[in-house]
C-alpha cells in the first residue's frame, strides 16, 4: 500500500521587500543579491502574521468539513517556534476545527523537520487500522537574520500544508522511497534561545550541504538499486536560489551522463517561487516542488521526482515521489501566482519596523493584514487570532 499526498497548498504573508530596495539601502551591488544569491524579492511578516497565520492560510485551502473528521494526526514542522512547550499545532487544531481524536505534535530539526513529518505521517497511515485516516503535515517558517548581515538577503516566510492519506484516485503524488540519510553534529547554523537571530556560518553551511548531498545521492541509489536516470527531476532544499543551482551543478558533474538535454540543465522554474518568497526553512523544499509542478511546463505524470531535504545541524535525506495522473487539475497555480503577485511591497522603513517588532505579553497587535486571518493580541500569555 502506498501513501498519497492528496493535496498541497501554499500560504505566504501579504508583504514582501524587493532585493533591489535592500541592496540600495545596504549599499551593496544589486547584482550580488539578484544574481549572486539569485533572489528577487522575499516575503516579510508584519507583527500580525506569524507561523500560525501562514499555516492557516495554507491548510485552510485543503481542509473541508468532509475531510476534517478523518484527520487523525497533525504534524507541525517549524524552527520558528514561539513556545518551548505548547505546540503550534494546538492553535491550528482549533482554528481548523479538527476532531478531538486528532493527535498533534510539533517537530524540529532545522529545515529537515517537514521531511521527518512526512515520514512519520507515512508510518502512521501504514500502521493505523482506520482506512479513512488522514494526516495533515504543515511546514511553516519565518527566516529572519540580523539587518545588514550577509544572510539578510536570504530571509523569507511561507507555509506549505499537505494532506496525506492511503493511496486513492485523488492523489497528487505517491510517497515512494526514503533513504540516503546522512547525519553529523555540525555547527553551521543554530538559533540559541538567548539569541534573537540565528548564529550562522554561511560558508561552512554551503560546504556541508553539498557534501551531504553528494553522499546522500550515492547512498540512496545504492539502497534502492536505482540509477540517476530514474529521476525525472530533483528538487533541492532551497535556502536561496543560487544554492539549488550549486546543488544541481554538482549533481551534473557527478553524473555527466545527465547533461544530454534532460531536465537537469535548467532549474529556473523549480526555484521560481523560492526566488519570490525567500527561505522558509521547513517549507522551502515543498515550495520548490510546487514551483516545479506549477511553473515547469513539462508533464510529470508517472515520473519520479527526487526530493533532497537538508537541515542544518545537520541531517539530510533523499526521498522520491511518483507524480499522479490528476496532479495538474488539483494544483492551484493561478491562486498561488496571485498570492505572490498581490503582496504589498514594503519600503525599507516599514520592513525594518516589521523586522524589529518585539512581542510582549498583554499587547494589541497593530493591524497590517487584511486577508483571511491575523494575530490580534497576546493576553495573559494566550495568542488570540481573528478570522477575517
Ligand atoms: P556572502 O558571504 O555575503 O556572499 O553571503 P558571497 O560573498 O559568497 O557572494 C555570494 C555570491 O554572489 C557569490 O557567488 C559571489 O561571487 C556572488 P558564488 O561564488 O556563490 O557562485 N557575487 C556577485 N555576483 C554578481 N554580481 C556581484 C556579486 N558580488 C558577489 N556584484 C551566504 C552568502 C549564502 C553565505 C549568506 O547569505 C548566508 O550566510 N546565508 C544563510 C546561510 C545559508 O543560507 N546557507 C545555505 C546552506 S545551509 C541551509 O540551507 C540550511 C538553512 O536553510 C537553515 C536550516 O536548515 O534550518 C540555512
Amino acid at each position: 500500500m502506498c501513501i498519497a499526498i492528496e493535496d498541497i497548498a501554499l500560504g505566504t504573508s501579504g508583504y514582501c521587500i524587493s532585493l533591489e530596495t535592500l541592496a540600495m539601502h545596504n549599499s551593496i551591488d544589486r547584482n550580488k543579491y539578484l544574481v549572486g544569491i539569485g533572489q528577487k524579492n522575499f516575503s516579510i511578516t508584519p507583527p500580525d502574521e506569524d507561523i500560525i497565520t501562514l499555516a492557516y492560510k495554507a491548510a485552510s485551502q485543503i481542509i473541508t468539513k468532509n475531510n476534517a473528521k478523518n484527520i487523525k494526526f497533525l504534524f507541525f514542522a517549524t524552527e520558528s517556534s514561539f513556545d518551548n512547550s505548547k505546540s503550534a499545532g494546538t492553535y491550528l487544531h482549533e482554528l481548523l476545527q479538527l476532531p478531538e481524536d486528532c493527535r498533534i505534535i510539533e517537530l524540529k530539526q532545522a529545515c529537515y523537520g517537514g521531511t521527518a513529518a512526512l515520514l512519520l505521517a507515512k508510518s502512521f497511515l501504514e500502521t493505523t487500522g482506520d482506512k479513512n485516516a488522514k494526516c495533515l503535515v504543515i511546514t511553516s517558517d519565518i527566516a529572519k537574520y540580523e539587518l545588514m548581515s550577509n544572510a539578510e538577503p536570504t530571509q523569507g516566510a511561507s507555509s506549505v500544508a499537505m494532506l496525506l492519506s492511503k493511496e486513492n484516485d485523488n492523489a497528487i503524488a505517491l510517497l515512494e522511497h526514503f533513504g540516503g540519510t546522512v547525519t553529523k553534529n555540525s555547527n553551521d547554523f543554530s538559533k540559541p534561545n538567548y539569541m534573537r537571530y540565528p548564529f550562522v556560518n554561511g560558508k561552512l553551511s554551503i560546504v556541508i550541504y553539498l557534501s551531504f548531498l553528494k553522499q546522500s545521492i550515492k547512498k540512496f541509489l545504492s539502497e534502492f538499486n536505482l540509477g540517476i536516470e530514474d529521476f525525472r527531476a530533483i528538487c533541492y532544499h532551497t535556502p536561496f536560489p543560487k544554492m539549488a543551482y550549486k546543488a544541481n551543478d554538482m549533481v551534473q558533474k557527478l553524473y555527466p551522463e545527465l547533461s544530454s538535454g534532460r531536465y537537469i540543465s535548467d532549474i529556473k522554474e523549480q526555484v521560481y517561487y523560492n526566488s519570490e518568497i525567500g527561505n522558509s526553512y521547513t517549507a522551502s523544499l515543498y515550495l520548490s516542488l510546487l514551483s516545479l509542478l506549477e511553473q515547469d511546463c513539462n508533464d510529470f505524470t508517472n515520473k519520479r521526482i527526487g526530493m533532497f531535504s537538508y537541515g542544518s545541524g545537520s541531517t539530510c535525506e533523499l526521498f522520491t515521489l511518483i507524480i499522479s495522473e490528476s496532479y495538474k487539475q488539483k494544483l492551484r497555480k493561478e491562486f498561488n501566482l496571485k498570492l505572490i503577485q498581490n503582496r504589498k511591497f514594503a519600503e525599507y522603513e516599514e520592513y525594518k519596523f516589521f523586522h524589529d517588532f518585539t512581542y510582549t505579553n498583554d499587547t494589541e497587535i497593530p493591524v497590517s493584514s487584511d486577508s483571511v486571518i491575523r494575530l490580534k493580541s497576546i493576553k495573559n500569555h494566550v495568542r488570540n487570532y481573528e478570522l477575517l
